[in-house]
């Protein structure tokens, strides 16, 4: 049996996980920054960075002791890399090659996106690929088309907000708390998601992969505050307004991410679809794709909430690559931006 510890800073968490090769979780720690960065409203790179070098050795740490085990039971150890705030990969990055270098241990980078994939995978505990993967999170909106664990091609994205960043900015103009997905899943429970006909980002062209919800948060605003007047004008919404406004936003998300994962699956003939991210966590996007893969007959995967939202556990597709003998070299360096593959 092989043990691997993961570790992953990409954004706002500082996280680390101890993981067999039978994808046996003996542990997993995620240290939260979200009370660092509600009064923004947002993550602030350089607060998210500092945060993660005074978090991460404890992290890990405390995940070795949850484990049982000292950093020379390890067979490797593995570090997203990739996409992420440049600061915040950094932190992860020069950990795993400061544990490698003392212990000799072999280093494994994971694309953080691939891994929200690979939380299904650990949640279904069969193979799930060949598969679609959509990934929904606070910076990413995307499709795969996943042929294997290490095999990724991309089939569109979001080209501007990602979905749920948009959460979160609608979120704070409804004056709801951050983050802003639960607390707009919460407000829309009391809300009809009829009451406002919101845009659905690009979803005329019937062809296209990509998403774009910078258009439904200005449609937001506006219906808000009216076009084109200062907000401070405005008389504040009655609860029942903002449930509306809430139930309204929310559906328009979830028929965008719906009808691409559908168009996705029809496109590259894949009968499992796979959903990982924060996003992915949203009840009403489960229960709208639920419908909507049994409709079409496909299979879905969603990992339980703890398993969407950042965290080290999905890592465990460095096995993956391990498997492959793809280890890295200790000059590897971090790469903030999506490599589109
Ligand atoms: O994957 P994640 O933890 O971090 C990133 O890599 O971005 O995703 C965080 C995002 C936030 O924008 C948050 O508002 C959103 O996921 N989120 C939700 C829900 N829970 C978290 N969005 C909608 N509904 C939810 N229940
Ligand atoms: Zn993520």
């Amino acid at each position: 049996m092989s043990v691997l510890l993961t570790i992953e800073s990409t954004c706002d968490e500082t996280a680390a996980a101890v993981v067999t090769d039978r994808l046996e979780v003996l542990a997993s720690v995620v240290a939260s920054q979200e009370t660092l960065h509600g009064p923004f409203a947002g993550v602030v790179p350089e607060i998210a960075a500092r945060a993660h070098v005074e978090r991460i050795v404890p992290t890990i740490d405390q995940a070795l002791r949850r484990a049982g085990l000292e950093l020379d039971d390890l067979d490797a150890i593995a570090v997203a890399h990739t996409p992420g705030l440049a600061g915040s990969l950094l932190v992860g990055l020069m950990a795993a090659k400061a544990l490698c270098l003392a212990t000799g241990k072999p280093l494994v980078t994971v694309n953080h996106l691939h891994a929200h994939v690979y939380a299904c995978r650990l949640a279904e505990g069969r193979e799930v690929f060949p598969c679609v993967g959509l990934i929904v999170s606070g910076g990413h909106t995307l499709l795969y088309d996943c042929a294997g664990p290490t095999e990724f091609r991309y089939l569109g994205g979001t080209i501007d907000d990602a979905a749920g960043e948009a959460f979160d900015k609608v979120a704070a103009m409804l004056g709801l708390p951050y983050p802003g997905g639960p607390s707009i899943a919460k407000a829309a429970e009391g809300g009809d998601p009829t009451a406002y006909r919101f845009p659905r980002g690009l979803s005329q062209d019937r062809q296209t992969l990509d998403f774009s919800f910078s258009g439904l948060k200005t449609a937001v605003r506006y219906a808000l505050f009216g076009y084109g007047k200062p907000a401070s004008d405005q008389p504040s919404p009655t609860p029942q307004q903002i449930a509306d406004l809430a139930a309204s936003f929310q559906e328009a998300v979830v028929d965008a991410l719906v009808s691409r994962s559908l168009l996705a699956l029809q496109k590259t003939g894949r009968r499992t679809l796979c959903v990982g991210g924060g996003v992915a966590a949203n009840r009403r996007l489960r229960q709208r794709l639920t419908e909507a893969t049994a409709a079409a007959g496909v299979a879905l995967c969603i990992a339980p909430p703890e398993l969407c939202t950042d965290n080290a556990v999905m890592g465990a597709i460095a096995f993956e690559k391990l498997r492959r003998g793809q280890t890295d070299p200790l000059d590897v360096d971090i790469l903030p931006g999506l490599v589109r593959g």
